[in-house]
């Protein structure tokens, strides 16, 4: 039995994350912030697939609440799974705010940084003890830590400092044989920015444009490299940066 703990597992890149490894044998746990029905359907389709699934509320900016939420974690493990620990993390909860450099104010950079940042850096510090040794953590970053997009100045800061986490995660966690790496999607259809790029055509069309690959990414585009990444397949790639963006803007 292998079970993936996956943040923002409710919709999005986490949804078909979570899709994409129950479909490689793994059990999951996945997080929501607010949408508990987007999250039984993820339940109800990993169990179509055969796999165990619970969902469980985490809001990763909201740091007071993370000491019961490892607390719950430790029980569904030992309830639902009869184990103590799992396998894999998953940071991917969160959502983008889009905000010209000159209209930030400190408001959204505290929002965004303690919601990307802030909350993964203490979630796993207090996680640790249910990761197995040897297992593996991904951190989600973005494409725009490499290229700049008008407004994404507070949240591509945030997810570059995610990126510096991920190499002191794994210079660090390298004694329990941890692997830590930063996943970087490009644009993909979803509902982040109120799927701005999914709904726009002509945003889509643009982003097309630049693409190598010549489409907007869609978000199995994504699971299928998180379930890469995480599993043994990758056992030898740790503290790295890989962008998935179908060559944006290269
Ligand atoms: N889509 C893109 O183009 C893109 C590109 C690069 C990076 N990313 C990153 O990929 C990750 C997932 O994005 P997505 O496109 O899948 O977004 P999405 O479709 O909007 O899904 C966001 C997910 O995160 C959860 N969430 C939102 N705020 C949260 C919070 N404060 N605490 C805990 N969970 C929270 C949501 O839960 P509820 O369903 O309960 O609201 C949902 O499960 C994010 O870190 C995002 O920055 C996205």
């Amino acid at each position: 039995m292998t079970i993936a703990l996956i943040t923002g597992g409710s919709r999005g890149l986490g949804k078909a994350s979570a899709l994409a490894l129950a479909s490689e044998g793994l059990d999951v746990v996945i997080t929501y912030k607010d949408n508990i029905a987007a999250a039984n359907d993820v339940i109800d389709e990993v169990h179509s697939i055969g796999q165990k699934a619970v969902a469980i509320q985490l809001d990763t900016a909201d740091v007071n609440s993370f000491d019961n939420f490892v607390l719950s974690i430790s029980q569904i493990l030992e309830a639902q799974f009869n184990c103590t620990q799992f396998d894999y993390l998953l940071n991917n909860a969160g959502v983008g705010i889009n905000l010209p450099f000159t209209d930030t104010t400190e408001e959204t950079l505290t929002t965004l940084f303690d919601m990307h940042v802030k909350g993964p850096y203490l979630l796993t510090q207090k996680l640790l003890p249910l990761l197995r040794d040897g297992s593996a953590i991904l951190n989600v970053s973005s494409g725009l830590t490499r290229f700049c997009f008008p407004g994404y100045s507070a949240y591509a800061m945030a997810k570059g400092a995610v990126e510096v986490m991920s190499r002191y995660m794994a210079n660090e966690l390298g004694n329990r044989k941890i692997r830590v790496n930063t996943l970087a999607p490009g644009a993909i259809e979803t509902d982040f920015g109120n799927g701005y790029v999914r709904d726009t055509s002509e945003v889509n069309s643009a982003i097309a444009a630049r693409t190598a690959l010549g489409r907007v990414g869609l978000p199995d585009d994504i699971g299928a490299v998180v379930a890469l990444l995480l599993s043994d397949k990758s056992h030898w790639i740790n503290g790295q940066r890989i962008e998935a963006s179908g060559g944006m803007n290269l």
